[in-house]
């Protein structure tokens, strides 16, 4: 793994998200706590949502547009609905927020 610093997780508001530029492509980070924070595709497979735009609860994440569950720690669809994003490892370290690099280049090479 090689970690990218990505921002402070400051940067996230608590229960929100935000994306970010990776030298991967655009990352979703969802903070769903304190000092918690998920990082996964921004883009609902369903039709395009922009997942960071949608509701941050427990540990998922509702897109805006049909509602669609994800659960961040797996990138599961939750209920009815059959689907997935992706996710990518990332680490909190002393208000750092640092993604893993390798994650993010398998996914623009894919
Ligand atoms: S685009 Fe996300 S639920 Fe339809």
């Amino acid at each position: 793994m090689s970690w990218i610093d990505i921002g402070h997780i400051d940067d996230i508001p608590l229960h929100g998200a935000r994306v970010v530029k990776t030298p991967g492509g655009c990352v979703g980070l969802f903070r769903t706590g304190p000092q918690q924070v998920f990082a996964a595709s921004d883009r609902c497979p369903h039709k395009g949502g922009p997942l960071s735009e949608g509701i941050v609860h427990g540990h998922s994440v509702t897109c805006p547009l049909h509602n669609w569950v994800f659960d961040l720690n797996t990138g599961q669809a939750l209920g009815a609905d059959e689907g997935r994003i992706e996710t990518y490892p990332l680490r909190v370290e002393a208000g750092r927020l640092l993604i893993d690099g390798t994650a993010i280049g398998k996914r623009s090479a894919a």
